[in-house]
């Protein structure tokens, strides 16, 4: 297999290591932006171009991130007949259906097992999953900066500001943490592993999301005397008109897997119904763990295997008629719907009767403009 490598960094550079001296797989060229020390000669250039046209190059794997030129790329190669493999989640939940149905005219192979779960081999698994079995459910701890967050602030108090700073002094948040804090990082891993599960195509910038910006140390303390962990977690499950996917803060019981799930490792479950629930667990990032996955996908294919991990992509529709559970909730503006809901008091938030979450979420959403300090949890 020769490989036209898109982007050199920290995921880029563990590939290029991880297929030398193999003779199966060998990296032909490399895409850069600019100069970047570290590449055998001959290898860099700077036109897609030369990776397109070269024919010895029969797979393109895109680890260059964002959305564009990213699709331009990577469809360009498949109309070319080559094969991609992609650790790009935000391409492939944006472009889910495009990019599933030209691999399928052209008979090509697209993978992205490295797009959810870093290191993980989750999507694997979960197409193994569904060759015998029903999926009910996925989900789980899908972001590893966010629990990293969470889990440090269960272990000692500390502001949420300040934990975002060491995350991001570790390497584990990016300089602009938004897409991990406010929950599209974990948004868009759930929209593709509920695609693949219920043989979907969601729309992933409806799935109702809320991320962990705004917990205090406070909440975590209330948390805590109740004998609940928090954790951002996905949730996707089978529903009556289409699939009820969300993404918020949840509490759950001390004894319970996703509580001891420690820094930025990922938890991710599938539910089915023969089998019952199963969990992976493992490095959600990281140089070599998703550079693993990459070069995993490269040997599958290498192997004879250009399936992509489902064979339909019907679009969906996002039910959450049937999903209730109680809320914590934190503000300082209370409202009359607040009020009509409020079963308890925690601290300085208030516990719920079960309240629908899409309602909920979406109540949530607008409430952040009056109390931009709101926070909310499910409870499981
Ligand atoms: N920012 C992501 C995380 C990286 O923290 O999990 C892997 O997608």
């Amino acid at each position: 297999m020769n490989i036209g490598l898109l982007g050199f960094g920290v995921v880029g550079g563990g590939i290029l290591e991880l297929t030398q001296g193999r003779g199966d797989i060998t990296v032909s060229r490399v895409l850069l932006r600019s100069p970047k020390p570290g590449l055998p000669e001959g290898l860099a250039t700077y036109d897609f171009n030369d990776i397109l046209c070269d024919e010895r190059i029969d797979t393109v794997v895109e680890v260059m991130g964002g959305l564009h030129p990213a699709y331009e790329y990577v469809t360009a190669a498949m109309e070319r007949g080559k094969n991609v493999v992609t650790a790009n989640k935000a391409l492939i939940a944006a472009y889910y259906r495009e990019l599933t149905g030209l691999a399928k005219e052209k008979g090509v192979a697209l993978r992205c097992t490295a797009a959810v779960g870093g290191g993980i081999p989750w999507l694997v698994n979960l197409a193994r999953i569904k060759r015998l079995d029903t999926v009910c459910a996925v989900g789980g701890i899908m972001n590893g900066t966010t629990n990293f967050i969470m889990d440090a602030m269960h272990r000692a108090p500390v502001d949420f500001p300040a934990i975002l700073k060491e995350a991001q002094a570790l390497g584990y948040a990016e300089a602009d943490p938004s897409a991990d804090i406010d929950g599209d990082d974990i948004r868009r891993k759930l929209c593709i592993s509920a695609n693949i599960a219920f043989d979907a195509v969601l729309d992933e910038t409806a799935i109702p999301t809320f991320g962990i910006r705004t917990v205090t140390a406070a909440d975590i303390a209330a948390f805590k005397s109740h004998g609940f962990v928090c954790r951002l977690l996905a949730a996707a499950e089978a529903a009556e008109n289409g699939v009820c996917a969300y993404v918020e803060p949840t509490l759950v019981a001390a004894s319970e897997l996703e509580a001891a799930v420690p820094a930025n490792y990922n938890l991710i479950s599938c539910t089915a119904e023969g089998v019952g629930r199963q969990s992976f667990f493992g490095q959600g990032a990281g140089r070599f763990p998703t550079a693993g996955n990459v070069v995993q996908d490269c040997l599958t294919i290498l192997a004879g295997n250009k399936s992509f991990y489902t064979d339909k992509a019907v679009p969906a529709a996002l039910d959450g008629s049937a999903e209730a559970h109680p809320y914590y909730v934190r503000t300082a503006a209370p409202d009359d719907f607040l009020r009509s809901v409020t079963a308890d008091t925690w601290g300085s938030g208030i516990v719920t009767a079960a309240c629908n979450s899409y309602e909920m979420l979406a109540w949530a959403k607008r409430q952040l403009a009056a109390d931009p300090a709101c926070f909310i949890a499910g409870i499981r």
